[in-house]
């Protein structure tokens, strides 16, 4: 798990966002604990409903401000859901909690890298856009 100061690395500047991004990553953090087969299979279906809310809200905003690579950021949602839930179902059977800790830490390098290089581009437009219309 990483700690604050190396998340604030990850932030964005929007503040919906990245508090979406620090629930997500706690949540994917909280699927070490689950003890079971049963708790980690319906936790795993937690975390997929709360990427699914906040790609979908993403994809929302993108289009509001007219964010001009929107389709290469969807498929990537697109790619990053199969590989996610492709983690989450092989974490399902992992009865190890070492296995588990390594398998959270490789999902939250996903989400992370998507952040670094999908989710700065859209918001650093908003800002630029934002920037420029106050300055007209
Ligand atoms: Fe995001
Ligand atoms: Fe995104």
């Amino acid at each position: 798990m990483r700690s604050k100061e190396a998340l604030s690395h990850y932030d964005i500047g929007i503040t919906k966002f990245d508090d979406e991004h620090r629930e997500i990553l706690a949540l994917v953090n909280q699927f070490i604990e689950c003890a079971n087969d049963h708790d980690r299979a319906s936790h795993a279906a937690a975390v997929m409903a709360a990427i699914q809310e906040h790609t979908d809200a993403e994809e929302a905003f993108m289009r509001e401000i007219h964010f001009p690579y929107l389709d290469p950021h969807i498929d990537e949602h697109t790619r990053i859901a199969v590989d996610l839930t492709n983690f989450l179902q092989i974490g399902v059977e992992l009865s190890s909690l070492i296995l588990r800790l390594k398998l959270v830490s490789d999902i939250e390098t996903v989400i992370l890298s998507h952040n670094d290089d999908y989710d700065r581009q859209y918001a650093e437009f908003f800002h630029r856009c934002k920037h420029d219309s106050s300055t007209k």
